[in-house]
């Protein structure tokens, strides 16, 4: 049998990258281009500045990928990038570069989808076994998804609102965190207590909700402000992350008591948590669960995970034309 070597490209937000990637796991090369720098003292990510920047990084990092992967175009059998969901702008840099690569030098284009990729940055390290529930929570995206097999996705419960990754970001700036806002909030939760009482908004279902929960933030410290009442940093923090982890577990423990499932797996940029991350590894083996956490750099936008998924789609024979257009809304 052969190998299918994949070119991927991903441009969805704020990351410019680009991988190679052999049948969906043996990664040659990643290359990830971080914009945060530019987008911190905009405190978020600003759509045409991230555009502006992908446009000016993307064949950079395209050709260091390949140099890097010791590849000639000979040896790339199809280039997949992300479809969406993203941002417009951002994800049409990736796929006009994807488009006139695939074009030139005949290949395949393989689209897609990002959350696709955030679950198959798992199967770099370990290969997903089915039935398996994922819980994707990143800046753009809180998701629970039941899969059955390779690519067959169902969507069981989504926000109705704010990413979890978004709440922490915005309740980060209300106490005055830098952007991007999570891994502050994780570090003093660490150091203060559960005692500002905020809700747990639990949905039926699975679904989330969390701008509730970050207006009950803001509402809070704004009232204790105006009677004078001091509060600590770490407080609010440990609370609200308190607050979150309820909600979170809750929601994937009622998947797990109603499905069949034999592997959890937690990917986005949020799976970074460590507060998240030890109650996950409580109720996994509460259930006799495996739990699967990405590396860091994986759970993070890159390349290597559209690669990744991108190898099943090649596999099941799911090219794009070239009239592929970013589709900043799309379902898994
Ligand atoms: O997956 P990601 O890099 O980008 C998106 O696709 O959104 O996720 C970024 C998000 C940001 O909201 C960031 O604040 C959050 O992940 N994040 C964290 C932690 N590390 C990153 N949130 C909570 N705790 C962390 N340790
Ligand atoms: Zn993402």
């Amino acid at each position: 049998d052969k190998n299918i070597t994949i070119l991927a490209i991903e441009t969805s937000c704020d990351e410019t990258a680009a991988s190679v990637v052999r049948n969906g796991y043996e990664v040659l090369s990643n290359v990830v281009n971080s914009q945060i720098e530019s987008h911190k003292r905009f405190g978020g990510v600003v759509p045409e500045v991230a555009s502006r920047h992908h446009v000016e990084n993307i064949t950079m990092v395209i050709e260091a990928a390949i140099s890097e992967a010791h590849l000639t175009w000979e040896e790339i059998d199809a280039v997949a990038v992300t479809e969406g969901p993203g941002l417009i702008g951002a994800l049409l840099v990736g796929i006009n570069a994807a488009k006139a690569l695939a074009l030139a030098h005949d290949k395949p284009l393989i689209p897609v989808h990002h959350i696709a990729g955030h679950v198959y940055a798992n199967h770099i390290e370990e290969r997903l076994t089915f039935p398996m529930l994922a819980l994707v929570i990143s800046g753009g995206h809180t998701e629970l998804v039941l899969m059955k097999g390779h690519m067959d996705f169902e969507v069981i419960g989504e926000t109705r609102d704010d990413a979890v990754g978004e709440a922490y970001d915005k309740v980060a700036r209300t106490i005055d965190l830098p952007y991007p806002g999570g891994p502050h909030v994780d570090r003093l939760a660490a150091e203060g207590e559960d005692v500002l009482d905020f809700p747990r908004p639990i949905m039926e279902g699975y679904d989330f909700s969390f701008s509730g929960l970050k207006s009950a933030v803001i509402n809070k410290l704004h009232n204790l402000k105006q009677k004078g009442i001091a509060y600590k940093k770490e407080d609010v923090a440990a609370s609200f992350q308190e607050s979150v982890i309820d909600v979170l577990t809750e929601q994937t423990f009622k998947a797990l008591e109603a499905y069949e499932i034999n592997q959890l797996l937690i990917c986005g940029g949020v799976a970074a948590n460590r507060g998240i991350r030890s109650r996950m590894e409580q109720i996994c083996e509460d259930k006799g669960v495996k739990l699967l956490i990405p590396p860091l750099n994986l759970c993070t936008d890159n390349a290597a995970m559209i690669g990744a998924a991108a190898y099943y789609e090649y596999s099941a024979g799911k090219f794009g034309a070239m009239n592929l257009n970013g589709r900043s809304n799309i379902n898994l």
